[in-house]
Order: C-alpha cells, then structure tokens, then sequence
C-alpha cells in the first residue's frame, strides 16, 4: 500500500503514533513492516511490546563498513553536490528479501531497527541516515502491505532525503511553540518535498487545540489526539502501548483515501 514516514520534534509523540498506527493496521490485516531509524532512542519496541533487532546495520559489514564507503565517495571529484550517496542494495527488496534474522515479528507487525547508537562517544549517526534511505528506496510494497518509518526528532531528515522513498510524510505536533514553528518550517519544505505531508495533532487539550488548529493548514490535518492517560501511563512505565484511539482508526481512513486504498 503505502510507506509513511513519520517525523516532528522531539518527544512529540513520533514513536507512540508509529506503534498505534502499526498496530491498528495489523488488526485490519495489513502486513506491516516498522523501521526504528532513530538512532538514539530505545523506545520503540516497547511500545509495540516487541525485542530489539540486531541493527540491519550490521547487516552490511557494520557501521565503520559504511562511514568507510561515505568516506570514499566524498573524495570521489566525479561525485554530485548533495548528501553522499553511496549504493549499499543492489535491487529492490520486498519485505520477504529482508534478512529474517534482523526482524522481529509479532502478531502480524515486523520491526526491523536501522541502527542504534550502542555507546556513549559513538559518535556520528550518518551511516543510519545513509542506509535508512537506501533501503526506503528499495523498499517494494504490496497491496495490503504498510511500511511505517518511526524517525528521529527534527527535520533534518529533509536534508538527507529519507523521505524521498516514502509515499507520504505525517508530521506529528505536539503543543509546543517549538512544534508550531517547526510545523511552518516544514509546510514551507512541502513543495520541495514533493511529497504529500499532513499533520497529526497530539496530547492536545481544551486550551491547545486552537492554537494549534490556527498553525496549520486544516485540510492536512490527519489526526487530532487528546491527551490519553492510558498512553501517558504507558510511557511512564515502559509497557506495551494497549490502547485503540479512534483517532488512529480515523487516520487510517485518511492514509487510505490519499492512496486510493492501492
Ligand atoms: N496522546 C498522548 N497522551 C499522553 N501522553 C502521550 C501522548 N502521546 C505521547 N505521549 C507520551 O509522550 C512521551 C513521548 O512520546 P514518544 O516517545 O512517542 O515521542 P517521540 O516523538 O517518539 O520522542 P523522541 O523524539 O524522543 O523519539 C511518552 O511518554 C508518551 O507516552
Ligand atoms: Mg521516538
């Protein structure tokens, strides 16, 4: 069907949005893939009540493997101006071509984690930025198959073109001065994007929804999302996100109506 990426500032609730979707999809019988390519947070999973994969990173020889490569590619002088681009997939994958032993699977969701920065002093996160575009554009989709890419906080994904090999882009805002203001940065990147981009308001209460009604375009409004104490009480404790939102199921319907249901 479609690949979403899901993006917006920090703690906005990027991670929680892609584990309710995953899940409400699941249960309408989508096959569904979930790439964790937020290198620094280890939330995810539990959100979804799922182990941690093995990094794909690994996959490809492992992160010095591919800095290496970026390396080289930058010194290429034939090389085009922009991010490096380097070609780690040979040939589209489906999502039965992913390596079984990087997924973990449950209850009709796959999550597959890009990357994760293990150690403090790590450094540089740009090879998971690197192979999480490779592999969006390689990605092939099915009809009744959804990819959702969890990312991390900002847009500087933009800048990297992740979002080039997905299919739409769901902003998520919380209410926060930073989120609106992050939210026009974003409408203002939609045409170059080329991409179609809405917005899901979350934790939003009696005193937030206006304001954030007023900050963006109603028609790309996918989602407005209370505040839910079943999430917040999930979060608190690290368990698995057990909620249905009505919200979410209204969301699926705008995903849907955006692709035709293709
Ligand atoms: N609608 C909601 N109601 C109550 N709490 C929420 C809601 N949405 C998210 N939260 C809480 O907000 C916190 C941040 O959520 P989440 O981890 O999903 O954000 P994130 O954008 O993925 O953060 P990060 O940028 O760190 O990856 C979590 O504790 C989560 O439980
Ligand atoms: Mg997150």
């Amino acid at each position: 069907m479609m690949k979403i990426m899901v993006c917006g500032k920090g703690g906005c609730g990027k991670s929680t949005i892609a584990a309710l979707l995953a899940k409400a999809m699941a249960n309408r019988g989508y096959r569904v893939l979930v790439i964790d390519s937020d290198e620094s947070n280890f939330g995810l999973h539990r959100q979804l009540g799922m182990e941690l994969p093995d990094d794909l990173m690994n996959y490809f020889g492992g992160k010095k493997v591919i800095l290496e490569r970026m390396r080289s590619s930058f010194q290429n002088p034939n090389a085009k101006s922009g991010p490096p681009k380097i070609e780690i997939f040979d040939e589209m994958w489906t999502l039965d071509d992913i390596p079984r032993e990087y997924l973990v699977e449950k209850n009709g969701i796959m999550l597959l984690a890009v990357g994760k920065i293990h150690e403090f002093g790590e450094g540089c996160a740009c090879a998971m930025g690197v192979l999480s575009t490779g592999m969006l554009e390689h990605l092939k989709v099915a009809a009744k198959e959804v990819v959702i890419i969890d990312t991390d906080a900002g847009v500087e994904h933009f800048g990297r073109g992740v979002e080039q090999g997905c299919d739409i882009v769901l902003v998520v805002m919380d209410p926060t001065f930073e989120s609106l203001m992050l939210s026009k940065k974003i409408d203002e990147l939609a045409g170059s994007i080329k991409k179609p981009v809405y917005f899901i308001l979350n934790k939003v209460d009696d005193e937030s929804r206006q304001v954030m009604l007023a900050s963006v375009d109603e028609d790309r409004i996918a989602g407005i999302i209370p505040v839910n104490n079943d999430v917040f009480r999930a979060g608190l404790t690290g368990k698995e996100l057990d909620v249905c939102l009505p919200e979410i199921d209204e969301l699926i319907n705008v995903l849907g109506g955006e692709k035709g249901g293709k």
